[in-house]
């Protein structure tokens, strides 16, 4: 019997990586997300183990038609992975609060929303994994990236109080935090720095620095199996890590984070991004 689990923003990037690897290793891969044309490309792949389903993660309907759709394979999840996410970039000042809830209404709630439908199952069968997909801003807040970061930041904290909650009832929970990784997510962030930029204003000179440094970090960067390698190791690990970073070579300047006085790093982050 294959392990079922569900990936959610399995249409591009890291979860695609992540449904495609998984796969791979043996599970059955319910692959999720709005663009259901591009998860189709994934069915023929591994043993015809990844099913597409359409899902949008900041809508409840959405939500329980997938796990309607789930429980009519007679399938129980063993694994979630919580991937989708968007960002949101621009100077705090500027960004207006609409813009802040299209960010949380995807990155935290939508997490919820899926976790809160497959929790009653898992708990129910004694067992199952939960891994939520962070990132490195969900620890270091870079200049303009602050809207993004702070539903990050929200990741670390939510995800080690369900992991103390669930534990007694047999669950595993486990954040992946990536650094930069090489996937259509920077386009769409450059784009908005872009807009800061040619809207002028207090920020626009230090946004178009920023956005030079932010250039330079995506394309440069390891492709997403190094995270669905992560992913692996904690749907499958007998004692799951509560945090894994991936790649490894951030784990650095997370250290400096947590050791540094705070003036310190602003000034080294100020400096990195080409403010100073
Ligand atoms: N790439 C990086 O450098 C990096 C670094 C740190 C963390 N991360 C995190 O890794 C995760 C994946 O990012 P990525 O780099 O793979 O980006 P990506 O290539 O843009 O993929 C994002 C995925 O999220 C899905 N998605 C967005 N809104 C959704 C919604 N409302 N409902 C369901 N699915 C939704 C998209 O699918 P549809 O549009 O088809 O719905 C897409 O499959 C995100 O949580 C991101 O924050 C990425």
């Amino acid at each position: 019997m294959h392990q079922s689990i569900l990936i959610t923003g399995a249409s591009s990037g890291i979860g695609e990586a992540c449904a495609v690897h998984l796969a791979h290793k043996g599970f059955r891969v319910y692959a999720a997300a709005r663009r259901v044309e591009k998860l189709r490309e994934l069915e023929g792949l591994a043993g015809g183990r990844i099913a597409p389903l359409a899902l949008d993660v900041t809508d409840d309907a959405s939500v329980e038609s997938v796990m309607a759709r789930i429980a009519e394979d007679g399938a129980t999840l063993f694994g979630l992975v919580n991937n989708a996410g968007i960002s949101v970039m621009g100077p705090i000042e500027e960004t207006p609060l609409e813009e802040w809830r299209r960010q949380y209404e995807t990155n935290v709630f939508g997490l919820v929303r899926v976790t809160q439908a497959v929790l009653p199952q898992m708990r129910a069968a004694g067992r199952g994994r939960i891994v939520n997909i962070g990132s490195v801003t969900g620890r270091i807040a870079m200049p303009f990236q602050g809207v993004y970061a702070s539903s990050k930041h929200a990741i670390e904290g939510l995800t080690d109080a369900l992991r103390r909650e669930v534990e007694p009832h047999g669950l595993k929970v486990s954040l992946v935090r990536p650094g930069f990784i090489n996937t259509p997510f920077g386009h769409q962030e450059q784009e908005q720095l872009q807009n800061h930029v040619d809207a002028g204003g207090p920020y626009a000179d230090a946004v178009h620095k920023f956005k030079l440094w932010h250039a330079k970090g995506h394309p440069t960067a390891p492709g997403p199996t190094v995270v669905a390698e992560a992913v692996h190791a904690a749907l499958t690990a007998e004692h799951p890590h509560s945090r894994y970073t991936a790649p490894m070579s951030n784990v650095g300047a997370l250290m400096l984070r947590n050791l540094a006085p705070s003036a310190v790093v602003d000034r080294i982050l100020q400096r990195v991004a080409g403010l100073k």
